[in-house]
């Protein structure tokens, strides 16, 4: 196993990307981002990344979860802990977990402060339009940098009813603009777009001045994100927009099928990988 993984005492953010240099990539050169949850993906993901999002997906890709909405600060604080060992140049943000910021700017303040404070990460991200607007300044003003988040928004889904793209009529599309321009508006250093119809992701990007991150939006965006999971084919079933790059489920499952037919025949471990006096 693996002991490159940064040590508390070597942690340090100075050679990572920071808030300026994300927010001067827009239209400039697209920013490469995705999730992370463990110290060895999150190595494994950080000289290709720009960007490394603990996000709160952690909830289906590790745990099992049918959804984001019960995942807990402490867990976000460990996945992030894990993701900041891990990695040494890429931005690290970490999701603000559902009923850990809605209530009010101050309750905001005190997450959030625990998750910079606690992992060493760099920004946090959390869901919301218009509403959650003045929450994203409070923070903003306060020192901790906020990536936003609009238009399909996964922790809403008992209100939503589900995870079908938004945006498509014209009320809607109306609303997720005015969403995206408060949260600009408010301070955001960037925007995450999800699962929207692409001539609004391709407005919204147009339209403000910092970077939009999109997953199910546009190509046009100024990066993408995906799960990291869902982008190497650990699951059968994915999102539409999700492009699998790799089918590592398959894979898994040929090398332990291998590792226990080899126990079950007696030929595991092979003599060159046991001690002899
Ligand atoms: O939790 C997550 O992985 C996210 C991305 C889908 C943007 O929020």
């Amino acid at each position: 196993m693996s002991s490159a993984v940064n040590s508390p005492e070597t942690i340090s953010n100075a050679r990572r990307l920071n808030v300026p240099g994300f927010r001067a990539r827009k239209r400039v050169e697209p920013i490469v981002m995705l999730t992370a949850y463990t110290a060895r993906m999150a190595e494994l993901l950080d000289t290709h990344c720009d960007a490394l999002l603990v996000g709160d997906s952690v909830a289906q890709a590790v745990y099992g979860l049918p959804s984001t909405v019960p995942v807990t600060l402490d867990m976000m604080i460990a996945h992030g802990q894990a993701v900041v060992r891990g990695s040494k140049t890429a931005m690290v943000i970490v999701d603000m977990p559902f009923g850990s910021y809605e209530a009010s700017p101050e309750q905001a303040f005190l997450s959030a402060s625990r998750v910079l404070k606690e992992t060493g990460a760099d920004a946090v991200k959390l869901e919301g339009g218009k509403s959650i607007a003045p929450t994203i300044a409070f923070l903003m003003e306060r020192g901790i940098p906020v990536m936003g988040h609009v238009g399909l928004t996964p922790q809403a889904v008992n209100v939503l009813g589900g995870y079908a793209a938004r945006g498509k009529d014209d009320a809607e599309r109306a609303r997720i603009m005015v969403d995206a321009m408060a949260v600009h508006d408010a301070g955001a250093f960037a925007i995450v777009i999800e699962g929207v119809v692409e001539s609004l992701a391709i407005e919204i990007t147009q339209t403000i001045n910092c970077p939009t991150i999109g997953i199910g939006g546009s190509s046009q965006c100024d990066g993408q994100v995906l799960v990291v999971d869902d982008m190497l084919g650990m699951f059968q079933r994915t999102a539409r927009f999700v492009r699998k790059l790799d089918n590592l489920s398959d894979r898994i499952d040929l090398a332990v099928s291998s590792y226990a037919a080899a126990v079950r025949s007696r030929s595991f471990p092979g003599p060159e990988n046991t001690y002899s006096r």
